[in-house]
């Protein structure tokens, strides 16, 4: 009975992102784990096009751009039209920029927060209210250990800020929420392989300085962020609220 907990029969999630990398992963295991789906992405890659013709029933596509004003109450709306409920969301679609910090200009700045801060914040902003009307749900933010120390070798002082930013929403939504059944907690990667990553693996000191700091020695797969935000979207996490999961091969203990 208790492995149940870990299953997400019945639920309806939504995935931000969910059309490669960690969402795509998110997205994969809550169907495995009996959830309906709703992943929103920009375009339809090859990847998420299998996804959905291997779960014809329990799956499906939203388009959308996570910075448009109008994107929040369209893919909450999506969710609750195609399968009626929303139990779970998954904000993880997110980008990174990197280069010193006085030659981030407006344009720069805007991007990093608009994707990774103001977006997270008005979907969940939207998710909020059908979550209250059915009783509860859970929020998992995928924030990062950019959050916690500065990265290095590699700067990228707006994306750091934006996650910092993520923790500290998660803590304050979960204290908010405690007693109204609503749990918000977030999952802190440490450097995961996908296409946000592809550029600093393939450069042979950042993926020196990156594998050297990880006492795992080794970076993530996907697939190992997703158990996390399972666990947390699932009611084997009943008592967790403002947690955020460092996932990161012990990157942050040194
Ligand atoms: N890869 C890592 O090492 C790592 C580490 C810590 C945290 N993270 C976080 O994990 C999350 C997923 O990243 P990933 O590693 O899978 O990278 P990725 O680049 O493969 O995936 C990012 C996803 O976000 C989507 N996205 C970006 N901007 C968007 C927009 N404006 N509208 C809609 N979708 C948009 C992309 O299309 C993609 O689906 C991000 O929030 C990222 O910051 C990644």
């Amino acid at each position: 009975m208790t492995m149940e907990k870990f299953r997400l029969d019945g639920r309806v999630a939504l995935v931000t992102g969910g059309n490669r990398g960690i969402g795509l992963a998110i997205a994969e295991l809550f169907l495995e784990a009996g959830a309906r789906c709703l992943v929103t992405a920009r375009v339809e890659t090859p990847a998420l096009a299998r996804l959905l013709a291997t779960h014809p029933e329990t799956a499906a596509w939203h388009g959308a751009d996570v910075t448009d004003p109008a994107a929040p109450a369209a893919m909450v709306g999506a969710a609750v039209a195609r399968f009626g409920r929303l139990d779970v969301l998954v904000n993880n679609a997110g980008v990174a920029d990197n280069g010193d910090f006085h030659d981030f200009d407006d344009a720069r700045l805007a991007r990093i927060m608009d994707t990774n801060l103001v977006a997270p914040f008005r979907i969940a902003r939207a998710a909020v209210p059908v979550m209250l009307a059915q009783g509860g749900g859970a929020i998992v933010n995928i924030g990062s250990i950019s959050g916690e120390v500065a990265n290095r070798p590699q700067f990228q002082v707006a994306y750091n800020a934006s996650k910092a930013a993520v923790h500290q929403m998660t803590r304050v939504m979960a204290f908010e929420y405690a007693g109204r059944g609503i749990r918000v907690n977030a999952v802190a990667p440490g450097y995961v392989v996908s296409d946000m990553t592809a550029g600093g693996i393939a450069n042979p000191e950042w993926n020196r300085v990156w594998t050297g700091n990880t006492p795992m020695g080794r970076l993530a797969r996907p697939e190992e962020m997703a158990t996390c935000a399972l666990f947390l979207a699932s009611d084997a996490a009943s008592y967790v609220t403002g947690a955020v999961l460092v996932a990161d091969g012990g990157y942050t203990t040194h």
